[in-house]
């Protein structure tokens, strides 16, 4: 049968687990649904097993699928590396009620939670994570490992480049045709900011409007 595995028992993983249950239910092939999680805290969790990643391995397999349900990008990106030299596939998961509409290209290993919305002419990078409620609008580049938490609004003719997080609510407006407004790779936008900058690369910003977090 087929392996099939959300990587983090944590609330990521535990959030995004149904959404992977009801798309393998639809699968004509016999699997099995785990989490794998390296420091797991219990041997089940909500009707699944919880195994070590050399004890998923371990299991007999036809094919082997996993998810990278952990937010931090860096984090991510190794455990696709990871997983990418033991020749597991990535599979995406997408919410029934997730609104796509023309033109959009997601690389793999995508997670889009219920109520995402993604507009017209988009591109989006690989291992992206959209959570509740998030939308991207017209004409934005999105890089890989990028991070959205609840809620973000991303509007039209953004450039968020690789492994950036936006926190939760936050607004990020919009550029124009050729201007793009630019998040930059490894920035951090707090929760409830209000983006009406660029923000330059491995920075952290917060606040209305966003300024450098100073501590
Ligand atoms: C911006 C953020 C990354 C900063 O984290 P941090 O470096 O650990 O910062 P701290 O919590 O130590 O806070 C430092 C200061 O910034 C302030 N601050 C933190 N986050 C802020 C935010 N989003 N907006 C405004 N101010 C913020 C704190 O109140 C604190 O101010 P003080 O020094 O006057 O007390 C974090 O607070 C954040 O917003 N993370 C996103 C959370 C999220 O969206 N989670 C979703 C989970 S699904």
């Amino acid at each position: 049968m087929n392996q099939v595995a959300i990587f983090g028992a944590s609330g990521c993983g535990r959030g995004v687990m149904p959404l992977a249950r009801r798309q393998w239910a639809d699968s004509d092939e016999p699997h099995n649904l785990v989490f794998v999680d390296d420091n797991p805290k219990a041997s089940q969790c909500n009707g699944h097993s919880i195994l070590t990643y050399s004890e998923w391995l371990g299991l007999p397999a036809k094919r082997r699928y996993i998810n990278i349900a952990i937010a931090h990008g860096r984090v991510r990106e190794a455990l696709v590396a990871r997983c990418a030299a033991d020749g597991v596939v990535f599979f995406d998961i997408r919410a029934a009620n997730v609104v796509q509409l023309d033109e959009v290209q997601i690389g793999e290993g995508s997670i889009l939670c219920p109520f995402v919305t993604l507009t017209s002419n988009i591109r989006i990078g690989r291992h992206f994570h959209a959570n509740l409620y998030s939308y991207v609008e017209h004409d934005c580049v999105i890089g890989d490992f990028v991070t959205f938490a609840p809620g973000v609004k991303c509007n039209g003719n953004v450039v968020i480049d690789d492994h950036a997080y936006i926190g939760a609510g936050a607004v990020i407006k919009q550029g124009q045709p050729g201007q793009p407004l630019v998040i930059g790779r490894d920035a951090v936008v707090g929760m409830g900011a209000v983006v009406t900058r660029n923000v330059p690369p491995g920075a952290t910003v917060a606040g209305n409007p966003a300024r450098p977090l100073s501590k």
